[in-house]
Parts: C-alpha cells; structure tokens; sequence
C-alpha cells in the first residue's frame, strides 16, 4: 500500500497562478504513523491536490468545509463541545471570525483533484492588541465561544509580539485545518509553505502562529518558527482555580510561534 501510495503522492504539487510557479514534490506518504491509515485504500484514487487563494465566490465553501472539521475537531472546540451534537449544528460566532478572517485576500485552501477543498489556512495581517478587552469579546453572545476569544486575547497580549518585535509588519495564521481523511500527508505543511511564501511577496516582516495543538506546534518547529511564548492549558484557571481547557493528550499548552520573513 505504502508503494502504492508513494506513487501517487508523486504528482502532488502546489499551483498558485497569481502566487507563484513553484512546485513542491511530496517526499513520501507517512500514513503508517496515523490512526487514518487503513482509509488510504480508499484515497488512492484522488491523491492529486493543488493549493489555491480562497476567492469570494469560495468563502461558503471554505465555511462548509470547516464548520465540518475544524469547529468540531480544533483542541479547544473539542475540549467545550462547542458543536453541540447534531449533523447540522454551528457556532455562528466562529462561522463570523473565520469569514472576517477571510476578508484579506491572504487565504489559502487545498482542493482535490476532484474540485473538492481538502485543506485550509486562513491568514490576515496583525496589529498590536488593546490591553482592554474588546468589545466583540464582551458583546459575545456564546459563552463556549467567548472562552476562546478571551483565551486568545490573554495570549495576544501576553505573546506581547510587537513590543519584542517592534516596527514589524506581522502576517497572522489563524485558522488551520485539513479534512480528516488527508491527515499526516503534509498538508498542512504545504499551506503554511504556500503562506511563507505570500508573506515574502507581500513584504510581511514577521509570520506568527498561536498553536493550540501539538500538532501543529511540531510542525511550526520543523518548517524553523521560534517559540516566543508558552501557556501550559492547565495554568490557564478560572475564577474557583480549575482550568478553563483540559484537552485530549498531547496538546498541553498553546505555544506561540514567530518566523521573520527572509527578504
Ligand atoms: C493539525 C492539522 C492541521 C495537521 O494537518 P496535516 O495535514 O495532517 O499535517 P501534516 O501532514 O502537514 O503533518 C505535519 C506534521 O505534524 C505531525 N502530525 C500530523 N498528524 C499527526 C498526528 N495525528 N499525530 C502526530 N503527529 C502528527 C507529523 O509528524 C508531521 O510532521 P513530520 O513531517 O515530521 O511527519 C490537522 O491535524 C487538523 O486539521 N487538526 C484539527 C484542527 C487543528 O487542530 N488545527 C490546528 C490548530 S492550531
């Protein structure tokens, strides 16, 4: 199966008109390490993918594809529930945030060769964040949700980016997700190439990532991001003193994570 799949894996290559030519030849399946193996049968046949700029005309199909994997699956959506069961339930505050963060043109998705999105980075530019909580925070009307964004707001202003990195022009990865029946494919290494590479074309001084799952904090690591702030879930408390997130092993902090953009 691994030779199989070595094969098709072959063709896989990264396709931007407007962003780039470059090609990126995928080095070699690691199914074997991921609970999803036994389903590469089944992948064999479309192991073809591209990555494409999300276009308006793609925003609803980007929101389908992560209200279907990254509400439910992210470390801390999972850890609230805050998809409460049922096919078509959503939280419509985080469908709000992920198409405002769709708004800057900076997005990326990862299509199959059968047209279908199997991947997606979303990505916006960054300024300094107020001290004071905002008021998209305290006007929030889902309690799950508002724990998030407070949590994210804590890190944003605990991060304390720019005043360690002054007068930098910061690209920021927000939302990461990959269908999970493509997992442990360099997916999402590629998104986060492509969006390396955009930074460099749009004159960005600095890429950042607050990484909530291991996963991905394993993977900022290797593409060469630094660690620049640690929030271990079990300090993070709430007002009695017992962790606001207790997420499944092995994400047990949320690590933020800097690149400087090579000119
Ligand atoms: C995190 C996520 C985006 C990774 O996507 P992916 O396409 O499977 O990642 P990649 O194949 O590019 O793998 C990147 C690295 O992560 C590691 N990895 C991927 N899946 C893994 C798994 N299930 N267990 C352990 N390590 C894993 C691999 O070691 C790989 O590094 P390697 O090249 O050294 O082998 C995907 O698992 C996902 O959508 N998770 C749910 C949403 C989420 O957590 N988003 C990120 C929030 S910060």
């Amino acid at each position: 199966m691994e030779a199989k799949l070595a094969s098709k894996l072959k063709n896989i290559s990264l396709v931007d008109s407007e962003m780039s030519k470059t090609t990126f030849i995928k080095d070699g399946p690691k199914m074997s390490r991921y609970t999803l193996a036994d389903a590469a049968d089944d992948l064999d046949h479309r192991m073809d993918y591209h990555i494409q700029g999300v276009r308006k005309e793609d925003r609803e199909r980007v929101l389908n594809f992560l209200r279907k994997f990254f509400f439910r699956d992210e470390p801390l959506n999972y850890t609230i529930k805050l998809i409460p069961e049922g096919e078509n339930s959503t939280c419509y505050e985080l469908e709000d945030y992920s198409l405002s963060a769709m708004n800057e043109d900076l997005s990326l998705m990862a299509v199959s060769s059968s047209g279908t999105i199997i991947g997606v980075i979303l990505n916006g530019s960054m300024g300094p964040p107020s001290n004071e909580e905002p008021d998209y925070i305290t006007n929030c009307k889902n309690p799950k949700f508002k724990k998030i964004l407070k949590f994210l707001h804590y890190v944003d202003v605990k991060s304390n980016i720019h005043d360690k990195f002054p007068n930098q022009k910061v690209f920021e990865i927000r939302i990461i997700s990959v269908d999970s029946s493509w997992r442990g494919k360099g997916i999402a290494k590629a998104l986060i190439e492509k969006s390396m590479e955009i930074c460099k074309m749009r004159n960005y001084d600095l890429i950042r990532v607050d990484c909530s799952s291991a996963i991905t904090g394993k993977l900022c690591q290797r593409l060469g991001f630094e660690p620049v702030y640690e929030l271990k879930y079990a300090d993070y408390l709430d007002e009695v003193g017992n962790p606001i997130f207790t997420p499944l092993h092995p994400h047990v902090s949320e690590v933020t994570y800097v690149k400087k953009v090579e000119k």
